[in-house]
């Protein structure tokens, strides 16, 4: 039996896409499952002039849009919780409207003043919601009562903005009250790499730069940068993709086992692995991170030419880097990350490359064998969700040859189909107070100032773009990189 969660909902940009494709629908999916009942209630705000009906009818729609049946009776008791006020971040005045219906909506539905406050919008004015939400008083004194404040990305574009947006949040939310939002945290399949170790003594150990010779993440996306070049051109991969996503990945295959299964102390030993990451000087930087610009193919414009991106624009489409941690457990061993839009395919994995046995026996000098494959195994995120061990076994026949096969445990279709959204998982986690699939602030201070310094390099040098076809798996740069250490992409095109 589910849980019931007692909360005021107050978000911020809430009519946005974001809340309207992915929060509305997954908090309608938590009161399904009982996890909010009659005990919780949601105000949208936005500059918008709209009223309570014509919002619910908005709610309504986002449910029909993303596949409920948005006319049951369940749906509309759900709707009937919503409420409006038009809000101008910006004025403080507006803010004792606001508290004057989230005081009343507690009374309504006995919340017990529990507050949940989620900003979806621009990150400009985030520290003067912050701000206002405790000098306006709608952060709930009471004592028992939880307030928490969840913030979608980006959290900064560097190190020094991040600082002070956070020092701006630090004034009114204490660390432990502030979710900062990575939408890959909530993803199955990288909530499962804690499982995936922790739990199998014959994966955890042979993780370590003994038995790991590297360990390959892709995040790769077929479409361009489709609505969202204003954002994305002042962004780029490195900021959109790496920073966040990729960093948190990075630092769950990197750390040491955690003490216990607790936000604390995982986010402890994600800190320490991140601070172990090695970052690089000028030269280094440049030899080890590429960047690339997609082109142009048959209909598709190059990204120069996309809706609202200027035509002489130098922000990357592509990253692809080298990364290596300074500590005992990881030594020697890369890590190779790589992202970008408009490749051949839309998928995350992870590939874990093992060292080959140091002697091939196999290799017979009457009748040769081929040489051994490398155990690969392969953590797939998205769009299946499994795992893959590769694995050399004898061939099926009187020769004493060897094949590489694979072991493979990929979740089924029916059961994909109940593994809750990512944004669903992490609403809950807000509900309960977990802070384990978000980024702490340090966990993120440590990612900016791994990036700055690549950024800082790249922002030297005019690039030469465009550099890669769509549709391919990147620049032939990216190729270079993990060539020149003697070693290939697990997945390349065509394999
Ligand atoms: C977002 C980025 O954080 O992640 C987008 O801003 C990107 O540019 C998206 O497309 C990818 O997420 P997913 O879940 O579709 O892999």
């Amino acid at each position: 039996m589910a849980t019931e969660r007692t909360a005021l909902f107050m978000f911020f940009g809430g009519t946005g896409d974001l809340a309207y494709r992915k929060l509305y629908p997954s908090l309608f999916n938590l009161y399904r499952k009982g996890n909010l009942r009659s005990h919780f209630a949601v105000i949208g705000t936005s500059r918008q002039t709209l009223d309570d009906e014509k919002f619910r009818a908005a709610i309504k729609k986002s449910l029909a849009d993303s596949g409920e049946r948005a006319d049951s009776k369940e749906a509309s008791d759900f709707i009937s919780h919503f409420y409006y006020q038009a809000h101008d971040v910006t004025d403080t005045a507006h803010y004792s409207v606001l508290k004057e219906l989230a005081d009343k909506l507690d009374k309504k539905y006995k919340l017990q003043g529990n507050r949940i406050f989620y900003l979806s919008m621009a990150p400009q004015f985030f520290g003067t919601i912050a701000q206002d939400l405790r000098s306006q008083g709608l952060m709930s004194d009471n004592k028992d009562a939880f307030n928490r404040l969840v913030i979608e990305k980006p959290f900064g574009r560097d190190f020094d903005s991040a600082k002070q947006l956070n020092d701006a949040l630090s004034k009114s939310f204490d660390e432990e009250q502030i979710f900062r939002i990575d939408h890959y945290l909530g993803k199955e399949m990288i909530q499962n790499i804690e499982a995936l170790r922790f739990g199998n003594t014959l994966v955890e150990s042979l993780w370590n730069n003994r038995y790991i010779d590297n360990i390959q993440v892709t995040l790769s996306e077929k479409l361009g940068v489709e609505e969202r070049a204003s954002y994305y051109d002042n962004s780029g991969a490195l900021r959109d993709m790496v920073q966040n996503h990729i960093m948190q990945i990075v630092s769950l295959l990197a750390m040491e086992q955690p003490v216990a299964f607790t936000d604390t102390d995982i986010r402890a030993e994600k800190v320490k692995a991140l601070r172990s990451l090695r970052v690089y000087n000028v030269a280094d930087a440049a030899t080890n991170f590429v960047r690339g610009q997609y082109g142009s193919i048959n209909d598709q414009a190059d990204y120069r030419h996309e809706d609202n991106v200027p035509h002489d624009s130098t922000t990357e489409t592509f990253v692809a880097g080298k990364l290596l941690f300074d500590n005992y457990r990881w030594s020697g061993t890369p890590f190779y990350i790589r992202t970008g839009k408009m490749l051949a395919d839309k998928f995350t994995r992870v590939d874990v490359v093992f060292k080959k046995p140091l002697v091939d026996i196999f290799a017979f000098p009457q009748a040769p064998n081929a040489p051994l494959a490398a155990n690969v195994l392969t953590i797939f995120v998205e769009p299946h969700a499994g795992f893959s061990l590769q694995l050399n076994a004898k061939t099926n026949d009187a020769t004493f040859q060897t094949e590489p096969i694979k072991l493979d445990y990929l979740v089924d279709a029916e059961k994909s189909k109940e593994t809750p959204e990512p944004y669903e998982r992490l609403l809950h986690d807000v509900m309960k107070g977990d802070g384990t699939n978000f980024s702490s602030w340090p966990e993120v201070s440590y990612a900016w100032k791994f990036v700055d310094q690549i950024r800082r390099v790249w922002d030297l040098q005019e690039p030469q773009f465009p550099n890669y076809t769509p549709h391919s798996m990147g620049p032939a740069a990216a190729e270079e990189l993990i060539q020149r250490d003697h070693r290939q992409w697990v997945y390349r095109l065509n394999n």
